[in-house]
C-alpha cells in the first residue's frame, strides 16, 4: 500500500515537471506503458493471496486512473501554452511605423497601348473590341481563309474541344466592326491574341492593335501615310521603316512593316536575328471577299487594314531586348517603367 502511494506520488511529480509534450509522452510510457511501473504492479497481483487480490487490484486501478487524469490535464495545459507561445511569437504590432510605400505604375505594354489609342483617336479612329475566345468564322473564314488553306497553319492556333479557339490575331474584330457599323468606318482594335509560339521576340500571349479604314477612294498611299505618321509620333525619333511584300488572305496587296532594330542600329544582333530589322506589323488593302463577307459593297468602298504587335512596339520604344520580360512580372524590371 505504502509503496503504491509513494509510486503514485513520484509519478505525479514527474508528470507535473514535464515542460513539453514529448517529455510528457515519455513519462506516460514509463508509468502506464506495457512495461510501465504501474503496469508491473498489476502484473504482480498474481503473487498475492486470492483474498487480497480484489482490493489491491482496485487500488492499483484507481492509481492508474488518477495518473491518467493528471497526464491528460498536463497535456491540455502544455498544448495551450504552446499555442499561446506561437501566437505571441507571430504577433504583429500594428502600431509600428510602416516601411514606406512605393507607388505602382502602369505596365509598359499598357502604356504603349494607351499611347497608340490616343494617337489614333486624334486621327479620327474609334476604339473597338471583340472576344478573345473566337469562332472559326470570325478568326478565319470571313477573313478569306478557305478551309484547309495553308495560311491557317501559320497561326499555330490554340483550339477548344468545342471547335472555338483563342483568337490568333485582332483581325476578327475587323469583321465584327464592319458587320455592326457598316461603311464608312475607321477603327482600331487593341487586345490580347494567342499563338503556340515562344522565343526572344515571340510570346504565346501577345498584344496586337488592328487598324481598319474603309471608305470611298481609300488607297494604299493612305495606308502608308497613316503608318508612317503613327510610327513617327509613337517613337518620337527617326527610326527607319520599310514595307516588304507579303501575303495575307484578307488583304490584297499585302505587306509587312519592319522597323530598324534599336538594339544594334540596324547592324544585326540577337534580337533582330542578325537582320537589322524587327517586324512590327502586317498590312494591306482589305480583300473584296472580306468586304462582301461583312456586308459592304466592294464596288463602292475600298479600305486598308493593318495589325501591329504592341509588345514589339513597346520593345523598340523602351529598349527591351527580350519580349518575354514583359510577361514575367519581375518587379525589378517593371519598376523601371514607373516614371516613363
Ligand atoms: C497578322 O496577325 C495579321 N492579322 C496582321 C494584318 C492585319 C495584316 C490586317 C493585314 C491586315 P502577323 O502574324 O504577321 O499578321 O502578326 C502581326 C504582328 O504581330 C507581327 O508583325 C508582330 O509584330 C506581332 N507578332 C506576331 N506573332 C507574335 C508573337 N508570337 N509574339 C509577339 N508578337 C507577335
Ligand atoms: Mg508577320
Amino acid at each position: 500500500m505504502q509503496a503504491l502511494t509513494a509510486l503514485v506520488e513520484q509519478a505525479l511529480a514527474e508528470v507535473g515537471g514535464c515542460t513539453d509534450l514529448g517529455a510528457l509522452d515519455e513519462a506516460r510510457v514509463r508509468w502506464l506503458g506495457k512495461k510501465g511501473a504501474l503496469t508491473e504492479q498489476l502484473k504482480s497481483l498474481g503473487g498475492l493471496p486470492a483474498a487480497e487480490r480484489p482490493a489491491a487490484g482496485a487500488r492499483i486501478n484507481e492509481a492508474k486512473v488518477r495518473l491518467q487524469a493528471a497526464i491528460e490535464a498536463r497535456r491540455e495545459r502544455l498544448g495551450r501554452e504552446e499555442i499561446e507561445r506561437s501566437l505571441a511569437a507571430g504577433r504583429i504590432d500594428v502600431t509600428l511605423p510602416g516601411r514606406g510605400e512605393t507607388r505602382g505604375g502602369l505596365h509598359p505594354v499598357t502604356k504603349a497601348r494607351l499611347r497608340i489609342e490616343a494617337l489614333f483617336r486624334r486621327a479620327g479612329f474609334d476604339v473597338a473590341t471583340g472576344p478573345e475566345v473566337e469562332d472559326d468564322f470570325h478568326n478565319f473564314e470571313a477573313l478569306n481563309f478557305p478551309p484547309n488553306h495553308p495560311a491557317r497553319a501559320m497561326h499555330d492556333t490554340f483550339y477548344f474541344p468545342d471547335g472555338k479557339l483563342l483568337r490568333t490575331h485582332t483581325s476578327p474584330v475587323q469583321i465584327r466592326a464592319m458587320l455592326e457599323r457598316g461603311a464608312p468606318i475607321a477603327v482600331i482594335a487593341p487586345g490580347r491574341v494567342y499563338r503556340c509560339d515562344s522565343d526572344m521576340t515571340h510570346s504565346p500571349m501577345f498584344h496586337q492593335v488592328e487598324g481598319l479604314k474603309v471608305g470611298e477612294g481609300v488607297s494604299f498611299a493612305n495606308l502608308k501615310a497613316i503608318l508612317h505618321g503613327f510610327l513617327q509620333a509613337f517613337f518620337e525619333r527617326d527610326l527607319a521603316m520599310r514595307l516588304r511584300p507579303s501575303f495575307f488572305p484578307f488583304t490584297e496587296p499585302s505587306a509587312e512593316v519592319d522597323m530598324s532594330c534599336v538594339f544594334c542600329d540596324g547592324k544585326g544582333c540577337r534580337t533582330c536575328k542578325q537582320t537589322g530589322w524587327l517586324e512590327i506589323a502586317g498590312c494591306g488593302m482589305v480583300h473584296p471577299n472580306v468586304l462582301k463577307a461583312s456586308g459592304i459593297d466592294a464596288e463602292r468602298f475600298s479600305g486598308y487594314a493593318f495589325g501591329a504587335g504592341i509588345d514589339r512596339l513597346a520593345m523598340l520604344r523602351y529598349g527591351v531586348s527580350d519580349l518575354r520580360l514583359f510577361f514575367e512580372n519581375d518587379l525589378r524590371f517593371l519598376e523601371q517603367f514607373r516614371t516613363l
